[in-house]
């Protein structure tokens, strides 16, 4: 979706890193306080990433596709939450999934973030979890049929 005041694009981790770790670092490390050895898991540029810029191309929100068809790490700068750009991030990264042929997209949600998620097609498919101090919950789209 391109929103009036943002637009999404796929990103590259070599070109984009610094962005994308801008947004991660203050809402995953400062306002979350995930410790950032877990942050930075290594695993960034073999994933695709998305990201959401307002009209000046400052960065405001961001997420990930992992070679197994998880949906990770989705961010939106706090000032601008509720204005879509969340939900235009993981729209993006679900047709990429499904361009990529995946039968389903996959995702860990924090437990707050459950609706976001169900509004777009996906499902609670586990039980709760702790990871980085934070409780999850497995959850899936199927993307064919
Ligand atoms: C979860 C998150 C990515 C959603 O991003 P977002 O840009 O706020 O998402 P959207 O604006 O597309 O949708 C948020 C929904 O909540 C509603 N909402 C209203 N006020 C809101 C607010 N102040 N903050 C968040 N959502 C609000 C929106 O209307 C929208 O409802 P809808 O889907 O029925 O339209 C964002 O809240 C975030 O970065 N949270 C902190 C990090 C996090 O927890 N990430 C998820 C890890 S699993």
């Amino acid at each position: 979706m391109t929103g009036a005041r943002f637009r999404v694009r796929m990103a590259d981790w070599a070109r984009d890193d610094e962005a994308l770790r801008l947004i991660r670092f203050a809402v995953f490390v400062v306002e979350q306080q995930v410790p950032e050895s877990l942050e930075w898991d290594g695993i960034d540029a073999d994933c695709e990433h998305a990201i959401a810029e307002d009209r000046g191309g400052a960065p405001v929100g961001c997420g990930r596709l992992l070679p197994d068809g998880h949906i990770g790490r989705m961010a939106v700068q706090r000032e601008w939450r509720g204005s879509g750009v969340g939900g235009a991030i993981l729209d993006r990264l679900v047709a990429r999934a499904r361009e990529r042929g995946f039968a389903k997209a996959m995702l860990n949600a924090q437990t707050h973030a459950i609706p976001f998620y169900e509004r777009h097609g996906f499902r609670v498919v586990g039980e709760p979890f702790d990871e980085a101090g934070i409780p999850h919950r497995a959850m899936e789209r199927a993307l064919r049929g």
